[in-house]
């Protein structure tokens, strides 16, 4: 048996190079020894990737891409199809988690600086898939054919219409009628399930490509290739296989927790993944009181919302995206890591970070003038983190860079540190039952809870300064 199992495997070996792509990808594949757990988020970004393509897939088998059908039809799903409600939310929940993972994905490169030079074109690639992937969530959230469906379809797609000159024809063309109908849903049905999937598809290979052309950037943003040994392999690099693929199925076991918590308790999460309001079929007639898209694009709609002229609003959330596409070119530091940056980036960072958050709120609440101000003050912050970047990055002060990788705290090294913790913001209660047997409680002590609060703020500062 295993002889001929050689032989068949020999015949295909010599047909295809399938243990050279193996090694040069994986088992001789020198990755940098020290990714933390924000290198876990790639491998999840295909992990999702997967997990919507098999559960579209089989939605798809059930699923009806027409006006009159279509809300019925996902109900039909839901209800009467055999596991297909579970094969519905893990699409849905599939949907938020790509966004999270990708945009913790793409955090990760701004700590680390992964996009700057030789790394511009994973950048792009990156970017690319992005924007394919709000298209298709776009598409996506059309196809159940509810009143959220509905009415956000329509008020995107009328954006268009700000555009001078060509606007209305353009957004008359993309819905295919004067308002969202049944050809839309078509042409979204075929771009969801076929040409956006495609190109996302190719984009992730090219991405990857690239990635393995230049290698990971790492943590301390210093470059293993300059680094070899006598076997020409980076020093401080190690083997993808077997040292990675183990350490990222620990990142799948951990998000998989999550992911199901969501799936089987929580599936609409009090409306960010699933909005109430989509479980009302489409109404052309009945506008809904407050229509807001999904979670992941709130921020960018808070900053159209931000802008009193439509067509400015556009430019500026098309701007949001754009400006993106350029942080290698922005970007003037000397070194890539946060660890290395002066106060200026951290202090940007930070402030980046907040208002991309309050944007993301902003966008899910109504248009209030106070929502509005603010929603303004947050969008000169995401502009100006950006815009600025070449002054800052230039200015200030960095730290000098080490010659090979430095070593970090282990998650082993941390236990002792997590126990102490934990001590030191609860208190240990003995008491006893009324059987007379000795019960230990644990209770939040205050003041240990405001100790940690306060050293961990004045920790900030000081790494801020
Ligand atoms: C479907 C979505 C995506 C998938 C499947 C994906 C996959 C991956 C994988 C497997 C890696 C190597 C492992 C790692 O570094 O975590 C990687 C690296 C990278 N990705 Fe993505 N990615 C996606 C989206 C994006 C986006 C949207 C961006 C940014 C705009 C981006 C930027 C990068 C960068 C800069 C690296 C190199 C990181 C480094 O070496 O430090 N990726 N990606």
């Amino acid at each position: 048996m295993k002889q001929r199992f050689n032989i068949l495997s020999d015949w295909f070996l010599e047909r295809f190079p399938l243990s050279d792509l193996w090694n040069e990808h994986m088992a001789h594949y020198y990755a940098p020894k020290n990714f933390n757990i924000w290198y876990f988020f790639g491998s999840l970004a295909l992990l999702v990737l997967v997990n919507q393509f098999i559960t579209g897939i089989l939605l798809t088998m059930n699923y009806k891409p027409d006006a009159k059908l279509a809300f019925d039809s996902v109900e039909y799903i839901m209800r009467d199809v055999d596991w297909g409600w579970l094969v519905r939310y893990m699409h849905s929940t599939g949907a938020s988690a790509f966004f999270i993972v990708v945009y913790l994905h793409m955090f990760r490169g701004l700590l680390y600086g992964s996009f700057k030079q030789p790394r511009e074109l994973i950048w792009i690639f990156g970017m690319l898939i992005f924007v394919c992937l709000m298209a298709e969530a776009f598409m996506g959230y059309l196809l159940p054919w509810g009143q959220m469906s509905y009415w956000g379809a329509q008020v995107i797609i009328s954006l268009f219409s700000a555009i001078p000159v060509i606007g209305d024809e353009l957004s008359l063309w993309v819905r295919g009628d004067y308002v969202v109908s049944d050809a839309t849903l078509n042409r979204f049905f075929a771009f969801h399930v076929i040409a956006v999937p495609l190109v996302l598809l190719i984009l992730v290979f090219l991405h990857i490509v690239a990635l393995h052309e230049v290698g990971s950037n790492n943590p301390d943003g210093i470059e293993i290739k300059e680094n070899l040994n006598w076997k020409g392999h980076p020093v401080d690099g190690i083997p993808f296989h077997p040292y990675y693929t183990v350490k990222d199925i620990v990142g799948v076991g951990v998000f998989m927790f999550f992911f199901a918590t969501v799936i089987f308790y929580m599936p609409e999460l009090g409306g960010f993944f699933l909005e109430h309001a989509n479980f009302i079929p489409a109404d052309p007639l009945k506008t809904p009181e407050h229509i807001a898209p999904v979670w992941y694009f709130t921020p960018f709609y808070a900053i159209l919302r931000a802008v009193p002229d439509k067509f400015a609003g556009v430019i500026a959330m098309g701007g949001a995206i754009v400006v993106l596409f350029m942080l290698p070119w922005l970007d003037r530091s000397p070194v890539k890591s946060i660890r290395y940056r002066g106060g200026m980036f951290k202090k940007a960072l930070l402030l980046f970070v907040i208002a991309f958050i309050g944007l993301g709120y902003l966008g899910t609440q109504p248009a209030t003038p106070a929502a509005t101000t603010m929603a303004r003050m947050f969008t000169a912050v995401y502009f100006g983190f950006f815009l600025l970047m070449p002054l800052y990055t230039r200015w200030e002060k960095t730290k000098p860079l080490p010659e090979r990788l430095t070593d970090q705290p282990t998650l082993e090294d941390r236990i002792p540190c997590v126990i102490a913790l934990v001590n030191e913001v609860t208190d240990v209660q003995q008491t006893t039952d009324a059987t007379g047997a000795r019960i230990t409680k644990r209770r939040p002590n205050p003041a240990g809870i405001k100790a940690v609060l306060f050293r961990f703020a004045k920790n900030l500062k000081e790494s801020l300064d």
